[in-house]
């Protein structure tokens, strides 16, 4: 292989590994807050997680991050499944895996 071959993969290289990192970094900076709201679940559960608009619906903030979690992908894949839980399963096909460990982390916080 030429030299100049090798220079041109090598900053193949370089670019792959920014742009990985660049899209790792977006992830990481998710306004928890805007994306709780953006995804209408203070519609139900409240602004703040805690004022739900009907006595049935739970409230959510302040409650352990592993246990939302779980709450929501278990929703999400329709292993919890009852009467009321359907309700959040519809919302949850628009809540990606990172979404999901975001909002239970900000809300834990609350
Ligand atoms: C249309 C109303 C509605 C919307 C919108 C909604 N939820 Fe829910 N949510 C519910 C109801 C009702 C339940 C209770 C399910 C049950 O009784 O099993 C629930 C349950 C939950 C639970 C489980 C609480 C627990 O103690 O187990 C979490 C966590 C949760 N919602 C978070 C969210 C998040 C995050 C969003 C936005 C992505 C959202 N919800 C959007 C109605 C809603």
């Amino acid at each position: 292989m030429k030299k100049s071959s090798y220079i041109g993969l090598y900053l193949c290289g370089l670019i792959a590994t920014s742009l990985i990192s660049s899209a790792y970094a977006e992830t990481d900076n998710i306004d928890s807050a805007n994306l709780y709201l953006a995804k209408a679940c203070a519609g139900c559960h409240g602004v703040d997680g805690r004022s739900p608009v009907d006595p049935y619906y739970p409230k959510i903030a302040g409650q352990n991050e592993g246990y939302l979690y779980n709450q929501l992908r278990d929703m999400k894949n329709g292993s919890r499944n009852n009467s009321q839980s359907n309700i959040m399963k519809g919302i949850m096909t628009a809540v990606s895996e990172k979404e999901m460990r975001a909002i239970a982390a900000w809300l834990a916080k609350q």
